[in-house]
């Protein structure tokens, strides 16, 4: 995965693409590249590494041109180096393109060009791209600008796999074409200039009005027009957005990296997510998800399915279902589920739930539940994903724009937003509705009782000076408590490279209990009053062995412990929102007392939109 960018207007593209591809760097950042075309020539300047190392890299100084298309990597085929770095070339020099997505096929046409004498550079599958694109130029029996477009469409028809295309020719000095499939890519439109990006927040300071590329749609763009085409190259038109985010939304905001500052705006994107859709003594609202007694009446289960932290949002909310619906629920990752020939018909429910709208097994997991019948809605946090294209119903988490690869607002805001879900269907349902109200009053006051723990982490910054040099922490929990421990324990392990493993409380007396010895941390989350002499008795269990340990609680508790840090009672149903952030925090400061790139971790990215 990666994140493309571009621009065609009167200024110089080179400062407005390395602009954009700073802000699409949390999609992928091995190596980035720009193309530009001046004189009628194309110019490429690329190399491995980041943004900043293109930015330094000789030749970029020179690039003048007013038309260019850029690209940060996340290698898929072929190590980050300079020549398998994008923009990519096809032999005459005619055409470049940059791509992000996976042609699965590559090897296939790779040898098929080879046979008309074409040759490779590179390891990537994307190199096939303009070469095909100069193959088909080069047979078109179309004139003008459709001779470009033609050989354009005739390229795609033969990949396989996924893709969102710029593509520039130096034979079209003034044009830029874009195409996708299953990879995302939007378009902004401005005053005699145009953009094109991964996503919106990375142009929002340019242009509110963007228009969203659906898969095999082709945009044809120039400083002053945009023409939109089916795969068939028919015109199609197609309606201007107006995106009323403000661009500074997807800035730090004085925050010393955009985790942190995440972090503390999940009382803000709790709020909103609430919005208008639960309110005391009222019914919920969700005009979206437009399903009646009846139907609900009929489902036997429930999926949730999702990939990492957006997975843990469904562990945490299965209970809300079951104990308001009392529908069953099963929680799967999208990459086990699209596999494993999972039991759905026409009775099933399928909830997929991704911050990004983009993850390449959530997707895919869907289409599966569609197939087989299901009726199927989406969670995500943007609008106009490719998620939500597919979904047949979308409700969107309002959690704003997150950039830190480690998701932190938009987990609390998805269970906040399927604890609505739940408590919608409960109350079409008719079942439990004093549970639903007593949750609603709850749900309602999480922003401030966010705000509270959030102005305590004084005790959190200092426990992580102590750890943060260890090489095993465990996180334990009973029940809810155990699924918040599984994401605290995912956070340490994606920012602080600190291998940790979550536990159901009772058992660690199974096996895992064998690895602890003095010194080992044990992280414990413990929020319900039924189960707290149960989860206590486990503590000791450790204690009695050496362990340091670290608790977040809303209970009393009559025992000694190394750190316990207090959060305000909610209803234990709920609780994964409040109990989460003291492990958010902790995760963030012993990335920060080892040094690393918390927003950036290695081996990741944002929206993982390969498989
Ligand atoms: C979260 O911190 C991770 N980086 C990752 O597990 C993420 O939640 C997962 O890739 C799903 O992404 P999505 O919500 O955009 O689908
Ligand atoms: N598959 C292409 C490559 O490996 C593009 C990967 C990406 O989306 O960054 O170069």
């Amino acid at each position: 995965m990666c994140g493309i960018v571009g621009y065609i207007g009167k200024k110089e593209a080179k400062p407005i693409l390395i602009n954009g591809l700073f802000r699409l760097e949390y999609r992928g950042y091995d190596s980035a590249g720009i193309a530009t075309i001046e004189n009628n020539g194309l110019k490429v300047v690329k190399n491995k590494g980041r943004v900043n190392d293109l930015n330094n890299t000789k030749g970029i100084d020179s690039l003048k041109g007013t038309i260019g298309i850029g690209h940060t990597r996340w290698a898929t085929h072929g190590k980050p180096s300079s020549t398998n770095s994008h923009p990519h070339m096809d032999n005459s020099e005619n055409f470049a393109v940059v791509h992000n997505g996976i042609i699965e096929n590559y090897a296939d046409l790779k040898e098929f060009l080879k046979s008309h004498k074409y040759k490779f550079l590179s390891e990537t599958d994307t190199e096939v791209i303009p070469n095909l694109i100069h193959f088909y130029f080069e047979s078109s029996k179309k004139t003008g600008n459709m001779r470009f477009l033609d050989a354009i469409a005739n390229t795609c028809k033969m990949l396989k796999g996924s893709y969102a295309l710029e593509i520039l020719s130096s034979m079209y000095p003034d044009n830029m074409i874009v195409v996708r499939k299953d990879s995302p890519l939007v378009i902004g439109k401005g005053v005699e200039e145009n953009y094109i990006s991964s996503d919106i927040p990375a142009i929002l300071s340019f242009t509110k009005d963007f228009y969203l590329l659906n898969d095999n749609e082709f945009a044809f763009i120039s400083r002053d027009s945009i023409d939109f085409y089916d795969s068939e190259l028919n015109k199609i038109d197609k309606e201007c957005q107006n995106i009323t985010w403000n661009a500074g939304a997807a800035e730090k905001d004085g925050y010393a990296d955009f985790m942190l500052k995440e972090i503390n705006e999940q009382p803000k994107s709790i709020r909103e997510t609430i919005g208008s859709r639960i309110s005391k003594n009222s019914k919920t609202l969700l005009p979206d998800i437009d399903l009646d007694k009846k139907y609900l009446n009929s489902i036997n289960k429930i999926f949730i399915v999702a990939c990492g932290t957006a997975m843990h949002a469904g562990y945490a909310t299965k209970p809300i279902f079951e104990g308001l619906c009392e529908i069953p629920v099963e929680v799967d990752a999208a990459s086990e589920f699209r596999y494993r020939n999972p039991l759905i018909n026409e009775k099933t429910l399928c909830i997929f739930v991704t911050q990004s709208g983009e993850t390449a097994d959530t997707i895919a997991a869907l289409k599966l539940a569609k197939s087989k019948g299901a009726k199927t809605i989406a969670i995500s946090n943007v609008i106009g994903s490719s998620i939500t294209r597919e979904a047949d119903y979308t409700v969107y988490t309002h959690a704003g724009p997150e950039i830190a690869v480690a998701s932190t607002k938009a987990y609390t805001s998805q269970i906040v937003l399927l604890a609505i879900v739940a408590i919608y269907f409960a109350e079409i349902l008719e079942k439990n509705l004093e549970k639903c109200s007593e949750l609603k009053n709850d749900i309602l006051l999480l922003p401030t009782k966010l705000e509270e723990v959030l102005k305590n982490t004084d005790k959190i910054k200092e426990f992580a000076k102590k750890i943060y040099k260890e090489k095993d922490v465990f996180f334990i929990g009973r029940g809810i408590d155990y699924s918040v421990a599984q994401e605290g324990s995912l956070k340490l392990k994606e920012i602080s490279y600190i291998h940790s493993e979550a536990y159901p409380s009772g058992e660690l007396k199974h096996g895992a209990i064998a690895l602890i010895e003095n010194g080992v941390t044990v992280v414990s989350v413990l929020t319900n009053r039924m189960l707290v002499e149960k989860s206590v008795s486990n503590l000791l269990e450790v204690v009695t062995r050496g362990a340091k340990t670290f608790i977040v609680t809303n209970q009393e508790l009559n025992h000694d412990f190394d750190e316990v840090i207090t959060i305000p009672k909610t209803s234990t149903l709920i609780s994964p929102v409040l109990s989460v952030v003291p492990l958010q925090i902790l995760a963030y400061y012993i990335s920060k007392e080892k040094g690393l790139d918390v927003d950036k971790p290695r081996n990741l990215a944002k929206s993982v939109t390969v498989e």
